[in-house]
């Protein structure tokens, strides 16, 4: 048997390493026992962690201290988590699958799952202001900023509600490209950014290096997650293939087709990696990333 490449063998330690500081920081969310109970099962035990996986990446792109991302790794995974308990709720996509198992308003129900879904969003900002003597206050203060301008009105809760309001209307491939850039593209950003920021001395240069290396997976990644609603299967994605044309959603391959959708998904691939020509070796793993961003099979 092939041992596992580089990247395979760096998701699973990032899997594993996230996964305990997730499950320390639920454990302290004691108050109500169904609710914690809510937040681990939508937290923990599944997901490919391609957030966490990009804020550990950069620091380490940056020959950072790993142990400096683990709280805004464990910040944009607990925003992502909140993201699809909501996003899976009958007021939004009314799935009952996700990660393979069943939806979180249905293993518990509604009222919880909002409310997990709202602690979540709380305990990610608890976890990212937490002070510690190795993070310098003002690069915290850039991850808190950073986060939260990601996760709001003009992140992905705003383009949450402009794909909500797209569902069965006509709409251009501007405007889809613009909802896509943030409903997931905002918060895939801010993973880069605030694994830049976990790491003193990063350049403004190398800011703008992944400002663009970011923009670009993060549409590849929500091109690849349309594309894999049409040729996926349920067991393999863990949540219900075709969910999106049920919901009479538009999406890139309800616009373009499949075979321009993925072609305009290996151009943003491309684009990502020039993003990174400044960097040597060290950003292989990134690149590596780009590509298993629009290869990936759920
Ligand atoms: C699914 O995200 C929702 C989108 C933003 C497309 P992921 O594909 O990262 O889901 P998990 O975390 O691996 O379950
Ligand atoms: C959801 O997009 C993006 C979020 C902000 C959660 P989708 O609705 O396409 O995500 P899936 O396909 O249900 O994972
Ligand atoms: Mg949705
Ligand atoms: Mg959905
Ligand atoms: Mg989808």
């Amino acid at each position: 048997m092939d041992s596992p490449s580089k990247l395979a063998r760096f998701l699973e330690s990032c899997q594993r390493r996230i996964e305990a500081v997730l499950s320390d920081e639920i454990k302290q969310c004691e108050a109500c026992h169904s609710l914690q109970e809510a937040m681990a099962y939508a937290c923990l035990g599944g997901g490919k962690r391609v957030r966490p996986v990009l804020v550990y990446g950069v620091n380490q792109a940056l020959g950072g201290d790993i142990v400096d991302a683990d709280q805004p790794a464990a910040a944009v995974e607990f925003i992502h988590s909140y993201s699809l308990v909501h996003d899976d709720l009958p007021a939004m996509d009314d799935d009952d699958l996700r990660r393979g198992k069943a939806t979180t308003h249905i293993a518990f129900n509604e009222a919880v799952a909002i409310l997990a879904g709202d602690a979540l969003q709380s305990l990610a900002f608890t976890v990212l202001a937490r002070t510690s003597p190795s993070r310098p206050a003002r690069a915290q203060l850039m991850q808190i900023q950073t986060l939260a301008a990601a996760v709001g009105a003009n992140g992905m809760a705003g383009g949450q509600c402009l794909d909500f309001r797209a569902t069965g209307s006509q709409s251009s491939l501007q405007a889809l490209e613009a909802l896509h850039r943030l409903k997931t593209g905002a918060l895939i950003r801010a993973s880069v950014l605030l694994g830049a920021h976990s790491v003193a001395g990063v350049t403004n240069r190398q800011l703008e290096d992944f400002k663009r290396y970011a923009d670009c997976i993060g549409l590849a990644f929500q091109i690849q997650d349309d594309i894999l609603d049409v040729t996926g299967d349920t067991e393999s994605l863990g949540k219900p293939q075709g969910s999106d044309r049920h919901n009479d959603k538009i999406t890139y391959v309800s616009l373009l087709g499949l075979e321009q959708a993925k072609s305009k998904a290996s151009k943003l691939t491309d684009n990502a990696v020039s993003a990174l020509s400044n960097f040597s070796s060290e950003a292989d793993l990134l690149r590596e990333l780009a590509t298993f961003i629009t290869n990936r099979a759920n």
